[in-house]
């Protein structure tokens, strides 16, 4: 049973370097009790770190596996400071009433900054410019360099990154065309198209911003790029497997497409000593760039505020909305009432279970909150009550409990 902790008790253990502004955060929400590693920390000497650990906040290096969790005793909410979660092990999170956290649109804007430097970049022939300039040669032409006002951008996968893109495409003057799979509102004056193919034959410019997905690999495969016009430009900044390099490097070395831009790639180096190889390396038309869109210090920012706020609003208030493994309820204050977190496997029955548990104690309910997700439940009350130690420990004993966890 977890009874209310002063918030100068709570701990918090942040790894692998989290931007300094979580800290921040953290302090001005009174959570002083941080203590912070800026490397990542091996299984084991982890598993040796965490028993005491309230939140643990870690970036993508950091693996918590089952093992791993299973160690933190006290563990209450994790935070991923960064864009993915693969590196926790969620089902075991959920199975010990733990919510991870992420930021997953922290660096939308990154991303479409970068794209939109690099229509610029390429509508001008920047690379081959800038390649030629570098091995002593002046290549000053206005052949095949164009202004991007009025020019049509195709963006494929209109969602948050695709639709930023498109409302500063169009500041530029640029007609923004999308194509997606899902019906969206079009913002500004963008034109939808149902046909991938259609938007290909009409775009000067394409730029790629779908998930990898069994349906996006080499979307854009030779037949597509074909479909692409003449001359045009594709800018890739989503993920490597949407693209078939092989065939764009065809496309580029043929002449049909006149230059593109790729940030992402199918196979990865995973640290900066390993060689990155790519069949697009050594061509002059093709700006390389190792998987930055989203890397700025704006988007650590950002990052950094939006997990510390989401763990606070857990910690605070019970609230669980952004949360990857776990039922989300969006909580209001509880100002006069006592607030009773019960975490239980979802399993028929149990919510009677807990309001047998509250009558048993004549304790009134002002609020009761449930959502399920998976195998897991989450029901949050509002009790008028003062003494609840008592319910606790009833709900406690529910079988299907897995943590409670009481707020003042
Ligand atoms: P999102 O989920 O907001 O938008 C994706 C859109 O693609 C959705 O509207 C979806 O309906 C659409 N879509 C899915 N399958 C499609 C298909 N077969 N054809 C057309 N549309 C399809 O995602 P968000 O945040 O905009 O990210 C887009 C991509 O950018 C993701 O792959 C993400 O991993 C990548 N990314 C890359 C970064 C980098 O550093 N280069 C940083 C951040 C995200």
């Amino acid at each position: 049973m977890a009874l209310s902790l002063s918030k100068e008790k709570i701990r918090f253990l942040l790894l692998e370097g989290v931007h300094p502004d979580a800290d921040k955060h953290l302090r001005a929400a009174g959570y002083t009790n941080i203590q912070r590693i800026d490397q990542a920390v091996e299984a084991g000497a982890l598993a040796e770190q965490i028993g005491d650990v309230h939140f643990l906040g870690i970036r993508s290096r950091t693996q918590l596996t089952q093992a791993t969790l299973a160690m933190a005793h006290k563990l209450t909410g994790i935070g991923c400071f960064c864009i993915g979660t693969d590196q926790v092990d969620l089902a075991a999170a959920s199975r010990l009433g733990v919510p991870v956290f992420n930021a997953p649109y922290a660096n939308t804007r990154s991303v479409a900054e970068l794209v939109l430097a690099e229509i610029i970049m390429l509508m001008r022939g920047i690379p081959e410019k800038n390649a030629s300039a570098h091995q002593g040669r002046w290549l000053k032409t206005a052949h095949r360099s164009h202004e991007v006002r009025g020019k049509s951008l195709g963006i494929v996968g209109y969602g948050h990154i695709g639709t930023q893109l498109g409302i500063l495409a169009e500041g530029l003057g640029m007609q923004v065309h999308y194509h997606d799979i899902v019906s969206k509102l079009p913002l500004g004056n963008a034109q939808p198209h149902p046909s991938l193919e259609d938007l290909l034959r009409q775009s000067d410019v394409v730029s790629l911003h779908v998930p990898d997905t069994p349906e996006t690999e080499h979307l854009i495969d030779r037949d597509k790029l074909l479909q692409m016009r003449p001359g045009a430009h594709l800018v890739n900044a989503s993920r490597g497997r949407v693209v078939d390099l092989d065939a764009l490097r065809s496309a580029l070395v043929e002449g049909h497409l006149a230059s593109a831009a790729i940030d992402v790639f199918p196979s990865e180096p995973t640290s900066t000593n390993d060689v990155f190889e790519s069949p697009l390396r050594g061509l002059s038309n093709v700006l390389l760039t190792p998987h930055i869109g989203g890397s700025t210090q704006e988007a650590q920012e950002n990052i950094a505020r939006d997990v510390t706020e989401k763990l606070i609003r857990y910690s605070d208030n019970g609230s669980t909305m952004g949360a990857v493994n776990f039922p989300e309820v969006a909580l209001p204050d509880h100002a006069g009432t006592q607030r009773i977190m019960h975490i239980h496997r979802n399993e028929p029955g149990v919510l009677q279970a807990i309001n047998t548990a509250i009558t048993d104690q004549s304790i009134n309910i002002a609020a009761q909150y449930l959502q399920t997700q998976g195998e897991t439940g989450y029901v949050v009350m509002d009790v008028e009550t003062q003494d609840a130690a008592g319910l606790l420990k009833a709900l406690e004993a529910i079988p299907a409990t897995i943590k409670t966890r009481r707020l003042f």
